[in-house]
């Protein structure tokens, strides 16, 4: 069975799935949207100290157990507790489940994206009842569009891990970079766009210590890091041993955060030149009126102002919205297909349709019964699944596997590692700071 098992070809190709898995809509969207209504630059400020200093070591230990078990999640967690079997499964399937759940309500947005990325095409077509189909929310439309993208994912799932994630990851995430830095170089260029700049570099200290702020800040962390769902412990069992893993986790972190920074550089300014530009977008006191809406009204408002290259840069938007979607969800399809194929010994592609299927029956209840649904099934993976899954993940890895095991799988590919500073305190953190960090986030959003 080990022999047919896919490993990322290159280091290359490793970063890039993993930051294409990381980097999706909660840099692009979440996190703008989140400092805007959290008071700005202070959020950013807190976002990064908490993303290096807990989603980072959280992290690590995920991409651990998964090289150290070279299997999927439940597997991969069995092989650290031996004696604890149902413990490993009840964690690790946990995970996948939340990895399921959370493409079933991704596949929706991202199936918005999709349609409002062909909208400007259709204006410029001369299509206008297609166009305003597109851009108008409906049933068909919804169902359509989350069927597309959810077939998008499977097509290239079911093509496995080198031919599938990484070829797509390389060719889409640099797509992603050149079109997220040409709409950075043209808003900059509009009226209202320093003072944008302004709001969000230069932080409000005495926001810092806020605890909406700290916990909105955290989850966002895990969320844009894909913790806690099991999604980095299989693409860590798809490196190849002789990598050195620290630094691998490293770069994919660094990326993230570098996309959600420039992201933000990108939508807070586009606010402004929005606000320049007399579409509404603060109430008089300073706070966002339309958090939800920002993407949908605030930046259709703004590219409607600028005329018909306003149809570029909405395509070019919407264009890098969906990019970013497809690497994400290709990683959260691959937890429930990784794990049926190995545990049930069924062949890729048809697991692939299987699982594909299942959710987008499960998306399809959710958009049928948008209001009640939708909000839930985020608040059930985003604030119980991903912080529990992911700080019992921290439990295995500085609890219930021995030291000197949890140090051979970090020594392989990187020599020295006992000297390094890395190795003297992220066993420390794994073991207390994170999961009591984690425990008290979570306690505190209940
Ligand atoms: N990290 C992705 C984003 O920021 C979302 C994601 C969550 C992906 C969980 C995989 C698993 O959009």
């Amino acid at each position: 069975m080990s022999s047919v098992r896919g490993e990322f070809s290159s280091r290359f190709g490793f970063i890039m799935a993993a930051a294409g898995s990381a980097v999706g809509l909660g840099n692009i969207w979440g996190f703008p949207t989140q400092t805007a209504s959290n008071g700005g630059a202070a959020f950013v400020f807190v976002y990064l100290i908490l993303a290096f200093c807990l989603a980072y070591p959280a992290f690590m230990a995920e991409l651990v157990i998964g090289r150290h078990g070279q299997a999927n999640a439940v597997t991969a967690l069995r092989k650290i507790a031996p004696t604890q079997p149902k413990f490993a499964f009840a964690v690790g399937f946990g995970g996948i489940i939340c990895a399921a759940l959370i493409l079933s309500f991704y596949a929706i947005v991202a199936g918005w994206m999709l349609s409002a990325t062909l909208a400007p095409i259709a204006t410029v077509t001369d299509l206008k009842a297609t166009a305003d189909w597109l851009n108008q929310q409906s049933l068909g439309r919804d169902l359509l569009f989350t069927a597309l993208f959810i077939m998008l994912t499977i097509a290239i799932i079911s093509k496995g891990v080198e031919n599938g994630i990484e070829k797509w990851s390389k060719r889409l995430m640099p797509a992603l970079l050149g079109i997220l830095f040409l709409l950075i170089a043209y808003v900059l260029t509009q009226e209202g766009a320093t003072q944008g700049l302004r709001a969000y570099l230069v932080p409000d200290f005495s926001q810092v210590f806020n605890p909406d702020l700290l916990v909105s800040a955290l989850g966002q962390a895990f969320f844009s890091l894909s913790l806690g769902t099991s999604v980095m412990i299989i693409y860590g069992s798809y490196i190849a041993k002789n990598e050195n893993l620290v630094s691998l986790g490293a770069y994919v972190t660094l990326i993230d955060v570098f996309i959600a920074f420039t992201a933000g550089l990108l939508i807070i300014p586009a606010m402004y030149v929005a606000q320049a530009q007399g579409v509404e977008i603060f109430s008089a006191n300073g706070t966002l009126l339309s958090e939800d809406t920002l993407v949908f009204q605030v930046l259709p408002a703004l590219f409607n102002s600028m005329g018909t290259i306003g149809l570029v840069v909405a395509f070019a938007f919407f264009a890098l919205m969906s990019i970013a979607a497809l690497t994400s969800s290709i990683s959260m399809l691959e937890a429930p297909v990784s794990y049926t194929v190995e545990n049930f010994g069924m062949n890729r592609l048809q697991a692939t349709w299987l699982i594909g299927g299942v959710i987008a029956v499960v998306s399809f209840v959710i958009v049928f019964n948008f209001s009640s649904l939708f909000g839930f099934v985020i608040a059930l993976t985003t604030q119980f699944g991903q912080p529990l899954i992911g700080m019992f993940c921290c439990i295995f890895a500085g609890w219930m596997w021995h030291r000197h095991k949890l140090l051979a799988e970090i020594q392989a590919g990187f020599e020295g590692v006992e000297h390094s500073l890395f190795w003297k305190i992220w066993p420390w953190y794994i073991k207390f700071i994170c999961p009591l960090a984690i425990a008290l986030v979570f306690f505190n959003s209940l």
